[in-house]
This record gives structure tokens, C-alpha cells and sequence, in this order.
């Protein structure tokens, strides 16, 4: 009896902890945001890029060294930048001392190329892969997917950009000078303990680990300068677990443009937007009319932290403007029509999650579906008896459309393409979903401690 009551009792915890998340600090600004650069082919006759997971040192606090992860470099990657139509080959190399994967989340290749549990690559072997861009401009990722590991490699500093680039991007008129006006933000929380050491099995949570310590595309305590200009900024919420509600400090809006696989069909103007871990949005902030003593500042509305200042400088920059129509997506009445082939049921919490009553098992194919053909997955976040948690869900290898969410239209931001959604306890979701490729891939929660816990399975696309 007292170990049952003791066993409860972590898990009660547990769950608090996970409802009142610890806040993060504030940015003191002291920092200008840095700027992944972007991969260069290793040659001109052919795209091949070379990506290595690798070790190394990086001064997150000024005069220490953290031991961090990255790719081509000690923390977190460069941007692979493609354009639609590429036939891309990548060299993927593992310079760790662990088995690690390379996944390209949000990609639309083979089962083959996509990266997941079965794709191991042995420490100092590699793997060179290829395939054809086909998919839409967008803003996707990549990272490690080992079973069981993905959580803690990704906390380490194993996480990159991709962006998609196609002629629409191109002439659409928005702000593309990157590293100017167009602004890669990649959020992530950490614990550092008394050494500034990223200690992963002393910070995990099995309910998703939750740091203290903001940083932006590794950069602690970050701020931005900008033009007077409109800027985008592609967001990823590149955090294990913590959801983010970006907020200006002002209460201002802005204007959404893209989802995590392509531009909205209009700009959707926002006074905040929630991401949940992995989930992507492309956004438009106005500074042409601020001056330099105006201080604008990204907020995360969650918990009130600061995570960005602006700087605004003297400068003018360019005069761009937001199309009225940005992208032609739509939704079929064949497909809202399409009855539901596939229920997903998640549940659970700690390390008790499963995904229609069972565990992640590599060895078990849990849906078949045929490439090419449309099917409707409903999605249920099935509560428990203290309510339950968010749960974004992801699926490998596919951009979807989200049909409706309890029976209701998707709000306006989104109505794009989605690899990746929040479900919230008790609520049902219904999205359409082809694959171009065949193989086998993953869906899960993308809280990575949950997806390391088995809360996973696996369609075979044939
Ligand atoms: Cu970000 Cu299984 O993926
Ligand atoms: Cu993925
Ligand atoms: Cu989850």
C-alpha cells in the first residue's frame, strides 16, 4: 500500500510541475541575436551538402565553455536552403561517440530518406541520401530521431532549419534579405546547473523537460537590431516541451504569413499565436514607423517573459509590402467528405503515454496507407482523471490539412499546411493527409520525452 501511495504521489507531482511551468528568464538584451549561416554545396556540378553531427564546446555564457552538440559546429546547425525542384544529395555523418538519425521534419521524401528510429547511423559512419524537392516554400527542420535518445540529443544542441524556396516565395514582394529582414528564430529552454553544464538526466522530466534559460537560436539573453521595415521572423518552437504564445510587449498585432509547410492564401493579422514544441509560423512585424526610443519587444505570453527586444535603428530599410494573396490552398469537398480511416487516441502522462493504448514497438506497423490517396485521421486527446496536457501531434513525411477541430473550421491561422498540431485534453481533430512517398514513418507527440516514452507508432505507406 505504501509504495502505491508513494508511486501516486510522483506522478501527482510530476503533473504539477508540468501545469505550473517553471517561467523564463527575461532577456536582458545584452546579446545581438546570432544568425545560423547558411550550408554552401560542397561543389557547383551538383548539390551535395555535407551535414556531421558532432561535439564540441560553446561559450552560451561569456568565458565558460558548455559542452554542447551541433551540426557543423558546437550548437545547433546552419540553414540548408533548397529550391523547389532540387535534386539534393546530403552526406550524413555521425561524429558523435552515440548512434544518432538525421530527420527532416516537415520534408515530403522516402521512408528511406526520412530519418526516423530505423535509420540509425553508427558512430563515425555515415550515409549519403538524395531526393527531389517537390513540396511548396516553406520553413521546416531537422533533427536527430533515435529511439529513445531524441529528447536528450536535442537538448544537447542537435537541431537546424530548412528552408524551401520556389518561385512564388521569390515574387511574392515579402522580406527576404536573411539575416536583415527575413530572421531565423529558433526558441528553446534550458537548464544550465552551477557549472553552466547542460546535465540532461538531472534536468529531465519525463513529462517533457522544462528549462529555465531562454535561448534563441543558441543566443542568451538575445536582442535584435532592425531596420525601420517590415520584418519577418520564421519561428520555430525548437523546445523540448514548453508551448510558447508570442505576444508583442505592446499589445500590437502583427501579420501571420505561413504555417509549418507554406504561405496562408491571405496574411491573418494576430495579437499573439501559440506554438506548440515544433510547430512553425512565419510572421510580419511593422518597424517602418517605430523610432529608436520606441521598445518593442517579443513576449511570451505564458509566463510573461521577455524573449526578444528590438533595437530600432536610424536606418530606412526596404519598402516591402504583404500581398493580399499569398498561396492557393484549399480544401476539396471530396476531401471534407471522406469518411475517418484512421483514429489516433492519445493519452497519458510521464512516462505512461501511449497512442491508441499501446507503446511505440519498432517492430509493429500500426496503420497501412497508400501513397497517393487521401485519408482522414481523426485525432483524439483523450483526458485523464486530472485533466490531461496538450499534446502536439506530429506526422513524418507529409504536409496535412487540418479539416476541423471539434467539428468546428480550424481558425484562420490555420488554414495552411501543418505537419504538426496542438491537440488540447478532450478535443478531436480531423485532418486530411496523402503521402507522396512510400516508406515507413512516424507519427507522435512531439513533446520528445513523450516520444522517447513510446508515444509513437508507425503508418507503412505502400
Ligand atoms: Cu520533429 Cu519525428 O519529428
Ligand atoms: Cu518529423
Ligand atoms: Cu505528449
Amino acid at each position: 500500500e505504501g509504495m502505491d501511495h508513494s508511486t501516486m504521489n510522483d506522478d501527482m507531482e510530476g503533473h504539477m510541475d508540468h501545469d505550473e511551468v517553471v517561467s523564463l528568464n527575461d532577456s536582458t538584451g545584452e546579446n545581438e541575436l546570432k544568425i545560423p549561416s547558411v550550408l554552401e554545396s560542397d561543389n557547383e556540378e551538383e548539390l551535395v551538402y555535407t551535414v556531421r553531427a558532432q561535439k564540441g564546446e560553446t561559450e552560451i555564457f561569456d568565458g565558460t565553455k558548455t559542452k554542447t552538440y551541433g551540426y557543423n559546429g558546437s550548437f545547433l546547425g546552419p540553414v540548408l536552403r533548397f529550391e523547389k525542384g532540387d535534386t539534393v544529395k546530403i552526406r550524413t555523418i555521425n561524429e558523435l561517440d552515440e548512434e544518432t538519425t538525421f530527420h527532416w521534419h516537415g520534408l515530403e521524401v522516402s521512408g528511406e530518406e526520412d530519418g526516423g528510429p530505423h535509420s540509425v547511423i553508427e558512430p563515425g559512419e555515415e550515409k549519403l541520401i538524395e531526393f527531389e524537392v517537390t513540396q511548396e516554400a516553406s520553413t521546416l527542420w531537422f533533427h536527430p530521431h533515435p529511439d529513445g535518445k531524441t529528447s536528450e540529443q536535442v537538448y544537447n544542441g542537435l537541431a537546424g532549419l530548412i528552408y524551401i524556396e520556389d518561385d512564388n516565395s521569390r515574387n511574392l514582394g515579402l522580406p527576404d534579405e536573411y539575416g536583415k529582414n527575413d530572421i531565423p528564430l529558433i526558441f528553446q529552454d534550458k537548464t544550465f546547473d552551477d557549472e553552466k553544464q547542460l546535465n540532461y538526466s538531472a534536468a529531465m522530466n519525463e513529462d517533457g523537460t522544462i528549462g529555465d534559460t531562454s535561448l534563441i537560436n543558441g543566443t542568451l539573453n538575445p536582442k535584435l537590431t532592425v531596420n525601420k521595415e517590415k520584418v519577418r521572423l520564421r519561428l520555430l518552437n525548437g523546445s523540448n516541451a514548453r508551448n510558447y504564445t508570442f505576444k508583442l510587449n505592446t499589445g500590437d498585432s502583427f501579420v501571420q504569413v505561413a504555417t509549418d509547410g507554406g504561405f496562408l492564401n491571405e496574411p491573418v493579422t494576430l495579437n499573439e499565436i501559440t506554438l506548440t514544441p515544433s510547430e512553425r509560423a512565419e510572421i510580419v512585424i511593422d518597424f517602418s514607423q517605430l523610432n529608436t526610443e520606441d521598445e518593442l519587444a517579443l513576449i511570451n505570453e505564458e509566463d510573461g517573459s521577455t524573449l526578444l527586444p528590438f533595437e530600432v535603428s536610424d536606418q530606412s530599410g526596404e519598402d516591402s509590402s504583404i500581398p493580399e494573396e499569398m498561396n492557393d490552398f484549399s480544401i476539396t469537398e471530396e476531401e471534407r467528405n471522406l469518411p475517418v480511416t484512421k483514429e489516433v487516441e492519445l493519452f497519458g502522462m510521464m512516462d505512461q503515454v501511449t497512442i491508441n493504448g499501446k507503446k511505440f514497438d519498432p517492430d509493429r506497423i500500426d496503420f497501412t496507407q497508400e501513397q497517393g490517396v487521401t485519408e482522414v485521421w481523426e485525432i483524439y486527446n483523450k483526458p485523464d482523471d486530472m485533466g490531461g496536457m496538450i499534446h502536439p501531434f506530429h506526422i513524418h513525411g507529409a504536409q496535412f490539412k487540418i479539416l476541423s477541430r471539434n467539428g468546428e473550421e480550424p481558425p484562420e491561422n490555420e488554414r495552411g499546411w501543418k505537419d504538426t498540431i496542438s491537440v488540447e485534453p478532450d478535443e478531436t481533430v480531423k485532418i486530411a493527409i496523402q503521402f507522396k512517398n512510400k516508406g515507413v514513418y512516424m507519427f507522435h507527440c512531439h513533446i520528445l520525452e513523450h516520444e522517447d516514452n513510446g508515444m509513437m507508432g508507425q503508418v507503412k505507406v505502400e
